[in-house]
């Protein structure tokens, strides 16, 4: 289930404060007020960008898959460019770059007991058709959106939809961790 709101202050953090009875929920804003880096970093999230959160409950998930879940959500923004033409490279953890700049950056967090992978939230910010120059001026000049590289409009709901598409298709084939591992590797930043 998607819900969609105009505003929100973070979706990883509205995610965890309700508790929704499903697997699989997103938490897509069109705004948010306090978005969250990693590192505890601040992420501007004007207009016209694609911000959300995905909580997955997974049925069976064991622990040392875990590193996957960073590799897939990058893998899975890296194919949502590659469709619309545009070639990304990934900077590790899972930051995603085009042409030298950062155009998403991804949030992950679990929950995990015993060998189980409880619960996987994955919190990605994508610039689309927002403007790079209402980031802040230190932003400015490392940021990139997908408007700016193709000069096109795009729309969020078909983007969440694809990328959301490519996650669990990922999921869906984690035993062929050898074909992940490869694409990994061939799209890394600098390698
Ligand atoms: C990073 O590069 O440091 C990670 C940025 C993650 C931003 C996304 S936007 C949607 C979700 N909600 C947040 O508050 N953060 C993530």
């Amino acid at each position: 289930m998607i819900y969609h709101y105009d505003e929100v202050e973070s979706t990883s953090d509205l995610i965890k404060s309700i508790n929704i009875p499903e697997k699989k929920v997103v938490i897509w804003a069109d705004t948010q007020t306090k978005g969250r880096g990693r590192k505890k970093r601040d992420w501007s999230s004007p207009q016209g960008g694609l911000w959300f959160t995905l909580l997955w409950i997974p049925d069976n998930f064991s622990r040392e898959f875990l590193p996957y879940i960073v590799k897939i959500s990058a893998l899975s923004v890296v194919d949502l460019l590659l469709e619309y033409g545009i070639s990304p490279k990934v900077k590790p953890p899972n930051d995603i770059y085009v042409n030298g700049k950062k155009i998403a950056g991804i949030l992950i967090d679990t929950e995990i007991k015993a060998e189980n992978v409880e619960k996987i939230y994955i919190g990605i910010g994508l610039n689309v058709n927002n403007q790079i120059k209402v980031f802040e001026k230190s932003v400015q000049d490392i940021a990139i959106s997908m408007t700016s590289v193709i000069g096109k409009e795009y729309k969020l709901d078909e983007l969440l939809y694809k990328v959301l598409d490519f996650i669990f298709d990922y999921f869906e084939k984690e035993i062929d961790r050898s074909f992940i591992d490869k694409r990994w590797h061939n799209i890394l930043l600098n390698k």
